[in-house]
C-alpha cells in the first residue's frame, strides 16, 4: 500500500478507536504498521496482563486466535475483536483437546495419580480447560519451579520449550510432542555460519527453537525478554533466532544497534523460506479498520469452556 494511503488509514483507525472507546493490542510478531498503531505491544504474558487492566469497551487483539480467546476469557464483559478469525497457530493446532485429554488419562493410569497439567498459552480454550496452570515463555520456569517436586507434571504442547524448562529446572516433566513451524525451522548450519562470520556477537533465541539452536545461544527468553536484553546490553550487534517481527521493535528501541536474523532451513514445498509467522501477518491495517467499523469478527468462547479455562489462566497470573 502506498505510504499516503497507509497514513490515511491510520488516521481513520485512530478516529474510530476514539469514537468507540477501543484499545488496540499487538504482538511483537505483527507487521510494523500494526505495531505503529497499537496502544500496547507485548509478549503473550504482557498482553494478557494488560487486557485485565485497561478501561475500554472494545479490545482489538492483533495477534493470533488463541490470544483473542485468552483476552475474551479474562475479560468476558468486553467486546474482543480480532481482525482475522482465521489467524491460527501451528503450535496450538498441534494439540487437539481430545488427544490431549487422552494423553492425560494415559499418564494418570501410568502414574496411578493425575499429573499436574501445565500448558503453554499457545493452546485452544478447550486445552486450557483441561489444564491446571497456563504458562508463557516469560514465566514458565518461575511457575514450574513453584510446583510440588513429588508430583508428575505434564507439559504441553511445545516440546522444545518443555525440554528447555526441564533442563533449567532439573524437573522431568512429561512432554507433549508439539512444535511451532516457524521456530522449529531455524537452520543450525546458517546459525553456525553467522557466528563464524560475526565472532563474539551474542545469539538471542526464543525457547520454542530446537535444542541445537538453543545450545548455540547466549540468551534464551520470551520476545519481551529478548527485546529488553538488546536494550540493556552494551553490545551493538546481535544474532536473533525468533520470528522476524520482533526486529522492528528492537530497531525502534535501539536505532544504533544491528540485528542479524537467523534464516530457516529451506524445505521444498513447506511455507515460505523466511522466518515470518504467516498467521501474525494476517493482521493488516485494512482488517483492523474494517473490524473497528463493523464491530466484528468478534471473539466468542463457549461459557462452560471459558469457566474452566479461566482458573488455569488466573493461576498463571497469580504465580507470575
Ligand atoms: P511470547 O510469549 O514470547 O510472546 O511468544 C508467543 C509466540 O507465539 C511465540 O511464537
Ligand atoms: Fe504460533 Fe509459531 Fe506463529 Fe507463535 S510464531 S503464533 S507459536 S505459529
Amino acid at each position: 500500500m502506498a505510504e499516503k494511503d497507509q497514513t490515511k488509514l491510520k488516521a481513520q483507525i485512530a478516529e474510530l478507536k476514539a469514537e468507540k472507546n477501543a484499545v488496540i493490542f499487538a504482538h511483537y510478531y505483527t507487521r510494523p504498521e500494526i505495531q505503529e498503531i497499537a496502544d500496547f505491544i507485548g509478549d503473550s504474558l504482557a498482553l494478557a496482563q494488560e487486557a485485565t487492566r485497561v478501561d475500554a469497551d472494545i479490545l482489538v487483539m492483533c495477534g493470533v486466535h488463541f490470544m483473542g480467546e485468552t483476552m475474551k476469557i479474562l475479560c468476558p464483559d468486553k467486546k474482543v475483536l480480532i481482525p482475522d478469525m482465521s489467524a491460527g497457530c501451528s503450535l496450538a493446532d498441534s494439540c487437539k483437546a481430545e488427544d490431549f485429554n487422552q494423553f492425560i488419562e494415559e499418564q494418570t493410569a501410568l502414574h496411578k495419580s493425575k499429573p499436574i497439567v501445565v500448558s503453554y498459552v499457545n493452546t485452544t480454550a478447550e486445552v486450557k480447560a483441561l489444564t491446571d496452570v497456563v504458562v508463557t515463555s516469560s514465566n514458565a520456569q518461575k511457575i514450574v519451579e513453584q510446583l510440588p517436586k513429588d508430583k508428575p507434571i505434564i507439559f504441553g504442547p511445545d516440546h522444545n520449550l518443555g525440554s528447555h524448562i526441564n533442563s533449567v529446572t532439573g524437573r522431568e516433566m512429561i512432554l507433549w510432542n508439539g512444535a511451532c513451524h516457524v521456530h522449529s525451522r531455524f537452520s543450525l548450519e546458517a546459525l553456525l555460519r553467522l557466528k563464524a562470520e560475526n565472532p563474539g556477537v551474542e545469539v538471542l533465541a526464543h525457547p520454542e527453537c530446537k535444542a541445537p539452536i538453543l545450545a548455540q545461544s547466549d540468551v534464551i527468553g520470551s520476545t519481551k525478554a529478548l527485546l529488553q536484553h538488546t536494550i540493556k546490553s552494551p553490545a551493538k550487534r546481535f544474532i536473533i533466532a525468533t520470528e522476524s517481527g520482533i526486529l522492528f521493535e528492537m530497531q525502534r528501541a535501539c536505532p544504533d544497534k544491528q540485528f542479524i536474523p537467523v534464516p530457516p532451513e529451506v524445505t521444498e514445498g513447506v511455507g515460505c523460506s523466511c522466518n515470518e509467522c504467516e498467521y501474525m501477518r494476517m493482521n493488516t491495517l485494512e482488517k483492523v479498520y474494517a473490524c473497528l467499523r463493523d464491530g466484528q469478527p468478534q471473539m466468542q468462547v463457549n461459557k462452560e469452556t471459558a469457566a474452566k479455562a479461566v482458573s488455569s489462566i488466573k493461576r498463571m497470573l497469580e504465580m507470575s
